[in-house]
């Protein structure tokens, strides 16, 4: 993996979205998968900014979602399609025909991961997948335990996820629902690009997890290891954990 460091989540967000539109820009049918949470926020904001000053064209690009509540009716405003309406999809005029979505409100929820996996194939698999990391070491909801999902799955969610989760909820933990639908650990690592980006002193445990310890499903981000072009993006408090070995200078 590559890690790089930033001075702040700002410098980060600028550098990825300049790395994103570049892609875009090369290849205008690209496939992306992408996060909600308060990480990519900055990020999203740094791509519409860009957008609108330049010419990014986003009307072939493909999108494929991390994961969904569920449970939530349709445009409910603490769902995770809701959220990449308001901050991404509509601001870019990226279209519905070009976004995958998984429907927490489906009644068949296998069928529904079945179908979601099946259009990501289709799509021809994602070129770059943008994560973020739970505090307890998550990528998309793949939450810690003694055994992992290959495929996307629905998962229960635990109480720390729903509680980093409430703040889309008015701040009620009691509202954020118990379950959610994921990309599970192959669909994520099959990704020909995967950048994971982390900002914040409550993340520098679970990045140092997952860069220097071992692989292990207790924490799933280390699962990263394993592929051959993951990219780290820290700013300079998710750092602050690593050893001086695995820190690199400033970016
Ligand atoms: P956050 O969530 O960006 O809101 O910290 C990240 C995650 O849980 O994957």
């Amino acid at each position: 993996m590559t890690v790089q460091v930033f001075d702040s989540d700002l410098a980060l967000a600028e550098a990825l979205a300049t790395e994103v539109i570049d892609a875009v820009a090369r290849r205008p049918d690209t496939v992306l998968g992408l996060p909600t949470g308060r990480t990519p926020l900055a990020l999203y904001e740094a791509i519409i900014r860009r957008t609108r000053r330049g010419s990014v064209d986003w009307s072939r690009v493909r999108t494929f979602n991390l994961d969904e509540f569920v449970g939530l009716p349709p445009g409910h405003p603490g769902s995770y399609r809701a959220f990449m309406e308001a901050r991404f999809f509509r601001p870019l005029g990226i279209e519905p025909a070009q976004v995958g979505f998984l429907d927490g409100g489906a009644r068949d929820l296998e069928a529904e991961c079945r179908r979601y996996e099946a259009a990501i194939v289709e799509a021809g698999g994602i070129d770059i997948l943008v994560l973020g990391i739970g505090v307890n070491g998550h990528i998309g909801f793949n939450e810690p335990g003694a055994s992992l999902q290959a495929r996307t799955h629905r998962v229960a969610l635990e109480e720390r996820t729903r509680a980093a989760n409430a703040l889309w909820f008015d701040g009620d933990i009691a509202r954020v629902p118990t379950a959610a639908l994921s990309m599970g650990m192959a669909t994520i690592l099959a990704a020909r690009t995967i950048v994971l980006v982390a900002t914040g002193e409550e993340k520098a445990a679970a990045v140092r997890g997952m860069l220097e310890g071992p692989l292990t499903t207790w924490l799933p981000a280390s699962f990263l290891q394993l592929h051959a072009t993951a990219a780290v993006m820290l700013d300079r408090e998710a750092a602050a954990g690593l050893s001086a070995a695995s820190a690199p200078a400033l970016s």
